[in-house]
């Protein structure tokens, strides 16, 4: 019965959907009737506000006079409620007043600024991530703000490339979850409600596997590894009701993806049936006559309208010739009124039509524009994005009662740093965001000191601070050094060829540990970086990325034990800059190193191991989790059947903690050769000191599909091998037969 009155309700709600849907498109429809082919034009059309940009800028004085002659369908870096309602009432002096979308990158946080989203991977709690998505949503909308340039879902194993920091990391699973509830938390309860934003899924495609980890650099690879790999995040996003995607820079096996027809139509619009729409990357459009792929603006604006990129981001093709082209019957009319009605639909959705200035509303503007809530919200997920990575003899936690503590290193006193690439709506308010030297203070008792020395500049060469940071260290009990990278080495276009920690800030950890004080060292950084030394010779070390307003606090509440370090790390760590790519799910090959040592005409190098420096998945707590025995329902399955694994962890230890269970399969023979490692299922469990928890995943056939020669996404009977683990490196395995037959 119970079952039977779901199924009624679950379809009195499809019912409602299609019948809104039907209603929307009516409307769509009529307004499409009343337009002339510019008008239609200038619906696909979008253009900069007049600051930040990430290329060159529409100079063009006129743009308020083509948002009046309905030239323009959609404006790009306006935000205020003052500001968007002026461009607003221009469009509202056109002839069939349709409103205009304002969009941004907003990419982790807004006024509010929380982890970048590497750093908000390392959580591995997507209901934290997703309430950072919700909550930059309300503070963006609240002004004036309809659309996010987020979230960025490019799988990424290549740490040179500077926009890992934007991503999820490497794992394709991992980061699709991540993807679906960040789409989740910037569109709310749904396009229409004054605090949902539309997300853009970006960049459509590959854009992570840019060769030699060069932003905005070409992308070779599979169809097979591009459905494996790269696109289920994609996938998810649209399932879950993305509104929008962005194109990538890069070209794909020598289509630059702006006008990728197969990725665009074949596969997005058409196998995924993706209802919303394409907005081009910054001048993505005309930049494929730079790629050699067109002669001249019409025919990028030719190519991308046929291949299915319904928006012009600032390259001016759109606008300067799809009229030409359509009277010269090089592009139908049906293409364009398809991108037309993709654009006005959402317009529809979010409420545009019924009120323009819905999201303009300056009450709203001001209480949303410092909240306590938003940032204990940012706080809570800064806490659980902060990787313990070395922590011998149980340095940390520091206890509060020390009586001089030595702060070292070019981050104690910045608080830029914290904020990260994509945080321009914060504002210059440094008393919002505190230096790790005031967190650290705030944490100490009455009459401690603090020697702090910056020692030296991050990216800078000279050792003139080192004598006086040593004077530091000298005079105090413990040393916690913060060093780590700029706020602007990484992100957009800002790929290293070198991910060493930067400057001569190694050196300086280096020299201080001479003296034999006990001392942690702090890296907040955008990505991966390498730094053997200290991680061979430190011993305890914790990254901190870049964590948002709150993050001196959270780190502060981790070193003295406030809060229990969580984080696994969503990439893997590299020894140096030439294992990259690194990642654990790569295939085995024909002649895999049997240890580490093991260099005899084996796939490996004969200066340096395979393995990382820290492996995917991996984080330490200040408790101890240890891993029973893994328990499987049965060894040989059928294919109908579930199979129920099982594994007790036990907390080792007098603290509550948090642990991210872990679950890899590897399929042993494929017809294609399978992954050594693929993650499949994680769980994360809060245990109290000294408890133990039996920890259960179920897998079914559908768990082990892949994509196989012929693009066809399936299973394949044979041995499998189940683990278990706390980070992809450390596992309990068993081996099961799975069968085809029920
Ligand atoms: C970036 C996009 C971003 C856009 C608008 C481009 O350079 O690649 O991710 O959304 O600029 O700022």
């Amino acid at each position: 019965m119970k079952k039977l009155l779901l199924s009624l309700a679950t379809c009195s709600l499809l019912v409602s959907v299609l019948a809104q849907t039907n209603r929307i498109d009516r409307k769509v429809d009529s307004v499409l009737r009343l337009m002339t082919l510019e008008e239609k034009i200038g619906q696909l059309n979008q253009y900069n506000g007049d600051w930040e940009a990430t290329g060159p800028i529409t100079k063009a004085g006129d743009k308020q006079e083509q948002i009046i002659a309905g030239k323009v369908g959609s404006m790009l870096n306006v935000t205020g409620v003052e500001h968007t309602r002026v461009l607003q009432e221009l469009a509202m002096r056109s002839r069939l007043r349709i409103p205009l979308l304002f969009g941004q990158d907003v990419i982790h946080g807004y006024r509010t600024i929380f982890p970048i989203p590497l750093a908000e991977a390392a959580s591995w709690d997507l209901e934290a991530i997703e309430r950072s998505a919700r909550i930059a949503a309300i503070e963006a909308s609240a002004q004036g703000i309809h659309w996010t340039f987020a979230p960025m879902v490019d799988v990424a194993r290549d740490p040179r490339w500077g926009r890992v920091m934007e991503g999820a990391g490497e794992d394709t699973y991992l980061g699709t979850l991540i993807a679906v509830a960040q789409v989740k938390g910037f569109q709310g309860k749904g396009l229409g409600d004054t605090s949902s934003i539309m997300a853009c899924a970006k960049h459509f495609a590959a854009y992570g596997a840019a060769v030699g980890g060069r932003d905005y650099n070409s992308v070779d690879m599979s169809l097979r590894q591009l459905h494996e790999t790269y696109l289920p995040p994609f996938k998810a996003t649209v399932d879950a009701g993305v509104a929008t995607l962005m194109n990538s820079f890069n070209d794909i096996n020598g289509i630059p993806a702006s006008a990728n027809k197969y990725i665009l139509r074949d596969v997005l619009k058409g196998q995924w049936n993706f209802k919303g729409f394409v907005v081009s990357d910054w001048g993505s459009i005309g930049e494929m006559i730079k790629h050699g792929y067109v002669a001249n603006n019409k025919e990028a604006a030719e190519r991308s309208i046929i291949a299915g990129t319904d928006m012009d981001m600032e390259s001016r093709s759109y606008i300067g010739h799809l009229a030409n082209l359509v009277k010269q019957g090089r592009v139908k009319v049906a293409a364009i009124d398809d991108a037309v009605k993709r654009i006005l639909r959402k317009k529809f959705e979010l409420g545009l039509f019924d009120d323009p200035y819905r999201y303009s509303n300056k009450a709203r503007e001001e209480r949303e524009w410092n909240n306590e809530e938003h940032l204990n919200a940012s706080l809570d997920i800064a806490r659980k994005s902060i990787v313990l990575l070395k922590n011998e003899h149980g340095l940390l936690p520091l206890k509060k009662e020390l009586g001089a503590i030595a702060l070292i290193g070019p981050l104690v006193k910045s608080y830029k740093d914290h904020l990260g690439f994509w945080s321009y709506d914060w504002k210059d308010d440094s008393l919002r965001v505190p230096t790790l030297y005031d967190a650290v203070r705030s944490k100490l008792k009455a009459g401690a000191v603090i020697n702090y020395a910056q020692g030296c500049s991050i990216t800078g060469m000279s050792r003139e601070g080192f004598a006086e940071a040593m004077e530091a260290a000298r005079k105090s009990e413990m040393v916690v050094m913060y060093v780590g990278e700029r706020r602007d080495q990484s992100g957009e276009a800002k790929s290293r060829s070198d991910i060493q920690l930067p400057g001569v800030q190694e050196e300086l950890i280096k020299q201080i540990a001479e003296l034999g004080k006990p001392m942690v060292v702090l890296i907040g950084a955008g990505r991966p970086l390498v730094f053997n030394w200290t991680s061979q010779h430190i011993p305890a070390i914790v990254y901190t990325w870049w964590l948002g307003t709150k993050g001196a606090n959270a780190i502060a509440d981790v070193i003295f034990g406030d809060f229990n370090p969580c984080g696994k790390l969503p990439m893997s760590f590299p020894r140096n800059a030439g294992q990259v790519p690194i990642y654990y799910n790569h295939y085995n090959t024909g002649r895999p190193a049997s240890s580490d040592s093991d260099r005899n005409y084996v796939s490996a190098y004969i200066d340096l191991n395979n393995d990382p420096q820290y492996p995917f998945g991996y984080g330490l707590s200040y408790s101890k989790f240890e891993y029973g025995e893994l328990k499987l329902s049965s060894r040989n399955l059928k294919a109908n059947e579930t199979l129920s694994i099982e594994i007790p962890v036990t907390n080792k230890s007098d603290r509550n903690g948090t642990e991210v269970i872990q679950l890899y399969i590897r399929d042993l023979v494929g017809s294609v050769v399978r992954p050594v490692k693929e993650l499949k299922a994680f769980k994360r469990i809060s245990f109290n000191a000294g408890e133990t928890k039996t920890i259960s995943f179920r897998l079914r056939t559908d768990d082990l599909k892949f994509y196989n020669n012929e693009l066809k996404y399936d299973w394949e009977p044979g041995e499998f091998q189940v683990m278990v683990g706390g980070n992809s490196a450390e596992v309990r395995k068993e081996n099961i037969i799975w069968g085809r037959g029920k």
